[in-house]
């Protein structure tokens, strides 16, 4: 895969996005011939679970950014709100050693500013450019991520688990990328949290609804351990099943 590339982890709630999307990042830095790029992780979920998952912390969200300069301009508008808002976000970037975050927090409220989240999402498409890679670890459902996060996609991975709601949440999400205004190149249905010895009847009834599951991330109980614990899941170890699928995926992906 080439450099400057957006990938969104999507899919039902709870079906391990978050989990996904730290592991995706610990292992595309851990990648051979990876030594030196940087990438920009999204936390475009207005529960914001990624930076725990990273085990770092963050100060200010885009939405605190949105609130505060929306009552700016309820005094003072200029016509260089645009300027404003690139030197607020780049500020609130949450900068570690081989990656930056980013969190979107609250979307916008009843008195939504259109303009507003359009120079927003023109801003993140923009600072995109700049990383090697983008990974969005995003809300459930998929309307946000026109609304508030990036343009193009290149890589949408789609997560569901062994349920027949994730199954169809997951098909619902193809359809709807297929709709909206975000351009989606490359779709990827991964199966999660499976059970050894289901791979094969998950693939089945995925197909059953013409969906295609292209990677399987087995039920590993380290991630429910950490995540009960506390625990930042990028400190799995480099053996635990999940690690070795997402290293496997990765592998695919680049
Ligand atoms: N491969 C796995 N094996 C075992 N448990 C897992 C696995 N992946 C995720 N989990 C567990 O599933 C739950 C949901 O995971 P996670 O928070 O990553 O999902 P999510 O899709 O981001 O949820 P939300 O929609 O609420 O943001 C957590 O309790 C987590 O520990
Ligand atoms: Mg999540």
């Amino acid at each position: 895969m080439r450099k400057g590339k957006v990938i969104a982890v999507a899919g039902k709630g709870g079906t391990g996005k978050t989990a996904i999307a730290a592991l995706l990042i610990r292992e595309l830095l851990n990648a051979q011939g990876n030594e030196d790029v940087c990438i920009l992780a999204v936390d475009a979920d207005a529960d914001t679970n990624l930076p725990d998952a990273l085990g770092i912390s963050y100060a200010k969200t885009v939405g605190d950014i949105r609130e505060g300069l929306l009552e700016e301009k309820q005094r003072d508008f200029t016509l260089d709100i645009r300027s404003q808002f690139e030197g607020k976000i780049a500020g609130i970037i949450a900068e570690e050693e081989r990656y930056d975050l980013l969190v979107m927090g609250r979307p916008e409220g009843p008195g939504c500013y259109c303009p507003v989240n359009h120079i927003i999402r023109m801003i993140i498409d923009t600072l995109a450019k700049n990383y090697d890679y983008t990974i969005i670890d995003c809300e459930a459902g998929l309307e946000h991520l026109s609304r508030r996060t990036t343009r193009d996609v290149d890589v949408m991975l789609v997560v569901l688990d062994t349920t027949l709601k994730s199954i169809k949440t997951a098909l619902r999400l193809k359809e709807i990328a297929a709709e909206i205004d975000i351009d989606v190149k490359k779709l990827v249905i991964m199966a999660n949290k499976i059970p050894d010895g289901a791979d094969k009847m998950m693939v089945g009834e995925a197909k059953r609804y013409n969906l295609e599951i292209e990677d399987i991330i087995p039920f590993d109980p380290l991630i429910s351990e950490y995540d009960t614990k506390g625990i930042p899941i990028v400190d799995l170890p480099d053996g635990a099943p999940s690690v070795i699928a997402v290293r496997r995926i990765v592998e695919k992906l680049l």
